[in-house]
């Protein structure tokens, strides 16, 4: 059955609509949702010092220039986290903020190096996580799975070593992703370990096309075996490249807020996920970092509706569609929740 364009939908009922509509976040680093506030709290409870006099003073640090200049302040956030309760705070403070958002589906990232590298092992941040992911799911009707990321700036040998050190909670994780600093650091880089979580029945998605050139993604495709492309949008810069994404409908993880605060785009008017979307691509709204880029994923939505008049009802509804359907749930679950999301957007088709 066709959809109704929705177009008919007046713009300005548009924020409410997609706000309270259901969704996936398939692009976010649950590390990335450390807020400075929560820096501050975990930091008193550890005994940490930091280098900021206050929350403001931190806040005010995150003026990024590029990729790197927000890692080195992301990576350096991370020192706060030690305990296990840690680990339970930071991500059940995102799944309350998700639930908020009507975030139905969450497939978070998590970095094991970034803990590992300072001694903290997967048996203190996994059974933090898998409870804090048991009680979204109790408490909010919140479905989550977590996906395991490599740093692209270390060596493909310490991939391995992460993934041998996370195969005692092999149950606890759906898939394996490659993030950190991209430019230098190309898929090809680690095809071994991409190919050792395929045989093991793990799903597989990576960066590319964030800062990287489009070369990165089609390598990302081909050799990593990838999914889904997180970021992707200097896609755009290679036709050839742009046909296949729309012809295999390779969904792409786009975070409009993050290519902001990270220099990819000068402001959000300039983003090219309109370009993407007219090229019959499978795009998704994702808020990457959310505590450091100035949104969860509704005020990415939202910002998008004013930023880019030229976007109407339909391409939102297509994008909250993507998501759901994107996402590595069970076919049940995205059946309801497209279900769900379809009577919500008739009901305000017919005002
Ligand atoms: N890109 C690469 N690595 C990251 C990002 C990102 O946007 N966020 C956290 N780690
Ligand atoms: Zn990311």
């Amino acid at each position: 059955m066709t959809q109704p364009s929705f177009d008919t939908i007046v713009r300005n009922t548009l924020p409410q609509l997609v706000a309270t509509s259901p969704k996936a976040e398939l692009h976010l680093h649950i590390e990335g949702t450390l807020e400075p506030e929560l820096i501050f709290a975990l930091a008193q409870r550890n005994g940490v010092t930091l280098p900021y006099a206050d929350v403001e003073a931190l806040r005010a640090a995150y003026a990024f220039t590029d990729l790197q200049s927000f890692l080195d302040l992301y990576y350096a956030g991370c020192n706060v986290l030690r305990t296990e309760q840690d680990f339970f705070d930071l991500a059940w403070a995102y799944f309350e903020r998700a639930a908020a958002d009507h975030v139905v589906r969450v497939e978070p990232f998590f970095d094991p190096q970034t803990h590992t590298d300072r001694g903290i092992g997967f048996d203190v941040f996994m059974p933090g996580f898998i409870r804090a992911a048991e009680k979204a799911k109790q408490d909010l009707g919140l479905s989550c799975d977590w996906i395991m990321c490599f740093l692209r700036h270390l060596s493909e040998e310490a991939a391995f070593e992460t993934l041998e050190a996370s195969l005692p909670w092999r149950g606890h994780f759906i898939g394996v992703g490659l993030d950190s600093s991209e430019k230098g650091h190309p898929p090809e880089k680690f095809a071994r370990v991409f190919a050792r979580a395929g045989e093991l029945g793990l799903r597989r998605v990576a960066h590319a096309g964030e800062e990287g050139p489009p070369e990165y993604v089609k390598s990302a495709l081909d050799v990593l075996g990838a999914e889904r492309i997180d970021h992707g949008v200097r896609s755009a810069e290679d036709p050839a490249l742009m046909q296949r994404l729309a012809h295999e409908q390779v969904p792409l993880t786009v975070c409009p807020l993050s290519n902001v605060r990270l220099c990819v785009f000068p402001d959000l008017a300039q983003h090219n996920l309109p370009q993407l979307l007219d090229a019959g691509l499978c795009i998704t709204v994702n808020s990457d970092d959310p505590a450091y880029f100035g949104g969860y994923v509704n005020e990415n939505y939202l910002q998008l509706v004013h930023a880019q008049p030229q976007l109407k009802a339909s391409h939102f509804y297509g994008m909250l569609r993507n998501s759901l359907q994107a996402s590595f749930a069970p076919e049940a679950d995205i059946a309801r929740w497209q279900e769900a999301l379809d009577v919500h957007w008739k009901a305000a088709a017919a005002h």
